[in-house]
């Protein structure tokens, strides 16, 4: 039984992201997802993962779901889908896929540019294997951050992330916040975000090399070791 031909639902479905962007760079517990698989085939609801973030590659699989391993009924994806150009889409199993080409009117819809665009950018990640890179560079960049966080124990917390999408959560003891980091990698000539008051968000391009990592790295060394000064 699937979520469309359910008798009496009362839940139409579950929106989740494999991993939180904005809630902090939490990586989704494969086991809790699984649950939530197993809930929502059992009872009929659509499982819908939000790739917004983490789709196209991010996280070192072309989505978010593969890194986590369970596989929603419907994804969203944007962002990095066209490299910059605005686009966003919407892939749904064939079982839920009841729109007919044009049902789902938009202003900007169907725009020539953003789908050239993301169909670049969709070749692009298969003939540079971007992927490999997202990983090794993911790697490297989560390795640099746990030295930083082995050198400034009592400001760093925690370093996690998947691939190119990567979170460094400070002591929820220290008064630092996560804006203050910022502002200071920037001083030193790196632009990160934050997600949250208390977690630094690293997501640098996926044709990043080696050597800027280890710039980026340098930089946000440079920007603790004022902090802490
Ligand atoms: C996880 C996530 N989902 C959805 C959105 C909204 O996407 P859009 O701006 O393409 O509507 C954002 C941010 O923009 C986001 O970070």
């Amino acid at each position: 039984m699937t979520a469309l031909d359910h008798p009496k639902p009362q839940v139409a479905a579950i929106l989740l992201e494999p991993l939180q962007g904005e809630g902090g760079v939490r990586p989704g517990d494969r086991a809790y997802f699984e649950q939530v698989r197993q809930l929502c085939t059992d009872k009929g609801i659509l499982l819908i993962f939000d790739e917004v973030q983490v789709g196209m590659g991010r996280t070192g699989s072309l989505w978010g779901y593969e890194t986590l391993g369970v596989e929603p009924d419907i994804f969203t994806t944007a962002k990095g889908l066209a490299g910059g150009i605005p686009i966003g889409a919407m892939i749904a199993k064939n079982f839920c896929a009841v729109f007919q080409p044009g049902d789902h009117a938009s202003t900007f819809g169907g725009n020539p540019l953003a789908t050239a665009a993301a169909l670049t950018v969709c070749e692009t990640l298969e003939k540079e294997n971007l992927l490999q890179n997202v990983r090794d560079r993911g790697q490297q960049l989560r390795t640099g951050l746990c030295e930083l966080q082995a050198a400034y124990p009592h400001l760093i917390a925690e370093v996690r992330g998947w691939g190119l999408i990567n979170g460094l959560e400070l002591q929820p003891d220290t008064p630092l916040a996560a804006a203050e980091v910022v502002k200071a990698a920037i001083a030193e000539g790196l632009l990160l975000v934050p997600a949250g008051p208390k977690v630094v968000r690293f997501v640098p391009p996926l044709i990043v090399s080696a050597a800027e990592i280890d710039m980026a790295l340098r930089a946000v060394g440079r920007a603790f070791g004022h902090l802490a000064a």
